[in-house]
């Protein structure tokens, strides 16, 4: 296992994308600048796509002019398109996602297009991205399993991966979207890509809709994936893959990551406590263990 992993925190997009009563703007600085103080090195701050598809993230041009940003912590965001790249620039972004999946039939849903008419837009917007010098992240949906088309062959997840990382992405989140994965899928899944593409470039995206997240995550790290996304609370789920539930909670990673031996420069004890905010801000149920602890306990 690799000393060292990255979590990259999609609570505020991936979370917050999926509540149905709208989060005012205040709330979700607040979550980000609490996120950065606990020592998160990446925070998914926002979502510049169509209000219309994803109207929970509208916000995110004044969430991004809101936060105060701590030196050293990135907060990338999503992009679909060239339009909402420009929105992203203008808003001071300077890292960006564009994002895809391996079923086509999940991007007809989520995207409205065909996988090879997903990549043709994202050509100009990482080109562009490119140029200003930011950083491009890549995600992959469905590496696992589809809600709409069932079983992805490993090689369209290969193939996908390997398209975008030649147009220029240098991060590749592969995302079990569903959360139907188990570990010797997932493991089988991230050795096909990295027999393409530098496990250094790869990170693994797990929700947890069959309690599976964490043990995925293990097989994944025992490959040498050093770079996991995981959000606070466990906040979430996809608009577009119904019944998925939240990502694997940031805090349950964190005490498995720590509990491993490895670094992650976290304070375990504040995103717990962070989670708890939140939840009480959002009036939602404990979805991860810790934050279901008393608070010693989740230290
Ligand atoms: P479309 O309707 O097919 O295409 O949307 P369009 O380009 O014709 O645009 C329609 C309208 O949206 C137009 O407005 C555009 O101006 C506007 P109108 O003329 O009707 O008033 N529009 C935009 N507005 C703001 N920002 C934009 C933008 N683009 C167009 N960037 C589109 C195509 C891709 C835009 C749409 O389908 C969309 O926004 N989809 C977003 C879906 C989404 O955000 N899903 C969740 C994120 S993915 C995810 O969660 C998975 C992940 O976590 C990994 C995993 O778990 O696997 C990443
Ligand atoms: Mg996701």
């Amino acid at each position: 296992m690799k000393q060292r992993v990255t979590l990259v925190e999609v609570g505020p997009r991936d979370g917050l994308q999926n509540e149905a009563v709208q989060v005012p703007t205040a709330t979700k600085i607040a979550l980000i600048e609490r996120l950065a103080d606990c020592g998160v090195p990446v925070i998914e701050a926002g979502s510049f796509v169509s209000p219309k598809w994803v109207p929970q993230m509208a916000d995110s041009g004044a969430v991004l002019a809101g936060i105060r940003r701590k030196p050293g912590v990135r907060y990338p965001v999503l992009v679909p398109n060239l339009y909402g790249f420009e929105q992203a620039l203008a808003a001071g972004v300077d890292e960006v996602s564009v994002f895809t999946a391996a079923s086509e039939a999940f991007n007809r849903r989520n995207i409205n297009a065909s996988t090879e008419q997903s990549l043709q837009r994202f050509a100009p917007v990482i080109a562009r991205a490119k140029t200003a010098g930011m950083r491009v992240r890549g995600y992959v949906s469905t590496v696992l399993g589809c809600p709409y088309q069932g079983a992805v062959p490993l090689a369209d997840v290969v193939s996908v991966a390997v398209k975008l990382t030649a147009l220029g992405c240098d991060e590749i989140s592969l995302g079990d979207t569903v959360g139907v994965g188990t570990p010797l899928a997932a493991r089988a899944m991230l050795r096909a890509v990295a027999a393409e593409i530098p496990m250094a470039q790869l990170a693994v995206h797990f929700h947890d809709t069959y309690g599976q997240a964490l043990a995925n995550i293990y097989a994944c790290l025992e490959e040498g994936v050093s770079i996991v996304d995981a959000s606070v609370a466990g906040l979430g789920g996809c608009p577009y893959a119904q019944g998925a539930s939240g990502n694997v909670s940031s805090e349950d990673l964190v005490y498995q990551l720590h509990g491993l031996g490895l670094e992650t420069g976290i304070d375990l004890e504040a995103l717990s406590a962070t989670a708890r905010w939140i939840n009480a801000e959002l009036r939602r149920m404990p979805a991860s263990r810790l934050a279901r602890l008393p608070p010693r306990a989740a230290a």
